[in-house]
């Protein structure tokens, strides 16, 4: 099975961002963690800040790939362009997060993904990616 995670702006700077709220862990430690869990899975990781290079990625993989693991950040909340292309593809979208978007400010309640996606995951720190994963193989 091939499951993709696709990272927006700013998640590369995870265990230095806002600890508080994001944690300690770089994504790329977490990673590790992740893929020793689920070795049958083969796991591939994107990050970008740019808008245009998360469409392109999320075209490539969504007519072939089994599953997608989207944490777009703030883009969530901004982008018709990223969710008409969730909509636009065949490979079944999980939009996670790290926070509880609904325990932050109102500007994070919006999701441009949510109704294209398969499920929404939110508020179970870097867990988040786990529970997402999880969802491809139940
Ligand atoms: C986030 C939540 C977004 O509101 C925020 O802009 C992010 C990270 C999360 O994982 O909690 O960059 O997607």
């Amino acid at each position: 099975m091939k499951i993709i995670i696709i990272n927006g702006p700013n998640l590369n700077l995870l265990g230095v961002r806002e600890p508080e709220i994001y944690g300690q862990s770089s994504f790329e430690e977490y990673l590790v963690g992740l893929q020793n869990d689920f070795p049958a899975v083969q796991l591939s990781y994107f990050q970008s800040n740019v808008e245009g290079e998360i469409i392109n990625k999320l075209q490539e993989v969504g007519f072939s790939w089994d599953g997608i693991l989207l944490n777009a950040g703030a883009f969530t909340h901004t982008s018709v362009a990223i969710g008409d292309a969730v909509a636009a593809i065949k490979t079944p979208v999980v939009e996670l997060h790290i926070s509880n978007v609904f325990a932050r400010e109102t500007f994070r309640h919006v999701s441009y993904i949510a109704s294209h996606a398969k499920g929404v995951i939110s508020g179970f720190g870097l867990n988040s990616y786990k529970l997402a994963l999880q969802s491809f193989l139940n």
